[in-house]
Formats: C-alpha cells, structure tokens, sequence
C-alpha cells in the first residue's frame, strides 16, 4: 500500500481535501456526479473543516456531490448528539452547498425486521449511482475500516453488526459513559469498500502499531485495513507519529 507521510495531522487533511477537490471539480467539468464515502470519528474533522475552508475562499461547490457515510450507530436517533447523522451535519454538511437528497446514511432507527432490507437498498443505492469514486476511511485500533471488526468476512456487505468491547471503550469519550455506548451498528461492508475506484485511508498519532500490521502485515480478515492491500488504488494518508512503526 503506498503511505504518504506528513509532518502533521492539518498538512495530511489538506492533501486528502485538495484530491476531494480536484475529483469534484474534475466531474463537475464533465458535467457527472461526484460520489465520495465518508467517515466519522476523530480522524477526519480536520478533513471536513479544509473542505469547508475550500468551500467558503475558494469557491469549491458540493453541488454535484452525492456521499454515502460508511456507518451509523444502532439503535439511535439522527438528532442524538453522538450519532453521525449528527457529526456529518455539524462538520461538514450543514456548511456546504450539498443537496440534501444526495446525503446517504445509514438510519439508526430503521425496524430490526426490516434493516436486511434497508441494507440491500443501501447497496442498490451506490451502484445505482455508478459506484463509490473515492472513499475516505479511519482505521481502528483493532484494524477495523468502516465499523467491520475483525473476523469481518472480505466478501462483507452493508448490514448490522456488534462492535467490539474495544471500539465502544475507544468511542465512550464523546457518550457520558460507556452503557450509552450502542452496541450494535450498520455498517457498509469490507466487500462495499472494496469497491470504490479509490481509497484514503488516513490515520494521526497514536495508531503506528495498527498501520504497520495493516501496510506491512499478512492479509487477514483479522485485521481487517490489511485487505486494502488487495485494492488496486489505496494510499494511506498518515502522519509522522503514525508512521513511526513502518520499516
Ligand atoms: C467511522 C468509522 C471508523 C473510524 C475508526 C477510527 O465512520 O468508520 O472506522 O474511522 O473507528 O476512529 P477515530 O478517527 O475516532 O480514531
């Protein structure tokens, strides 16, 4: 997997933010949609504050964009504080021209007897759209991309799954403790992923152990970013302190 290092966790977002920028505007020349995977959590808000910043100085329209987020909490409500309905809208998407008919995410609320449904319509979406063009993805202590925790199969698509003690301990800082933490998630799958034409993946700080395993380690459905090594045009987006276990 090819790794582009930066000196800070800001100079990685702005590379990550000028790619999102030429590919929207590139489309937007060809007069064709611009369809990016998104993430939530720490990682990326650095991400979406620069497109924000390109959006307001820099005339960058979200016009002909269409996203779809890779996973929401479940149970939840879209107006709870911690869901990612709420983060997305509050980083990014109440900040920018999208429309909000091209905004995806997956719903928190939809009926247990009905989520298989919903996810299958998830995946319909994405491909009616011709496809993801370039997804965004955080990486997890565990390894996990998207919320597909370890053990997740390649072949993985868009469904509910159970989170890991680990990840609902990693993400009790933003609930006031960790029983408010949902257990479960939906989440687009490995496979999902797989199928976007192009990944950044980006990391800061205290993840170099997991970047090694994921860049330099076997490919394992244990560690689930080590199957982005299958990927035909993947980069980790890092910072030094990431990269610091690379060899
Ligand atoms: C979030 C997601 C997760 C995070 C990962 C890292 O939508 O899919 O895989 O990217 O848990 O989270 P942070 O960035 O908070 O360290």
């Amino acid at each position: 997997i090819p790794v582009k290092i930066f000196t800070t966790p800001k100079e990685g977002s702005k590379y990550a933010a000028r790619e999102i920028a030429h590919l929207i505007r590139s489309k937007a020349d060809q007069g064709l949609p611009c369809v990016l995977g998104l993430a939530t959590g720490s990682t990326p808000i650095s991400l979406y504050a620069e497109l924000v910043r390109m959006h307001k100085e820099e005339g960058l329209s979200f016009k002909n964009v269409i996203t779809f987020n890779l996973d929401e909490y479940y149970p939840i409500e879209p107006e709870t504080l911690q869901s990612y309905h709420a983060f997305m809208h509050r980083n990014l998407f109440s900040k920018v021209d999208v429309d909000p008919a091209n905004i995806h995410i997956p719903d928190g609320r939809v009926a247990k007897d009905k989520i298989k449904e919903y996810c299958q319509k998830y995946e319909q979406k994405i491909e009616a759209v011709g496809g993801i063009d370039l997804q965004i993805l955080g990486i997890g202590n565990n390894g996990h991309i998207g919320f597909n925790e370890p053990g997740s199969s390649r072949y993985s698509k868009t469904r509910l799954v159970t989170l890991d003690n680990s990840t609902r301990v990693a993400n009790a800082r933003e609930f006031q403790n960790i029983s408010q933490v949902p257990r479960m998630a939906i989440t687009a799958g490995i496979q999902t992923i797989m199928g976007a034409k192009r990944i950044l993946l980006m990391a800061w700080g205290l993840k170099a152990g997991i970047v090694q395993k994921a860049v330099e380690g076997d490919v394992t459905e244990h560690i689930p970013a080590s199957i982005l090594q299958q990927h035909n045009d993947c980069t980790f987006v890092i910072d030094e302190l990431a990269a610091t276990e690379l060899t």
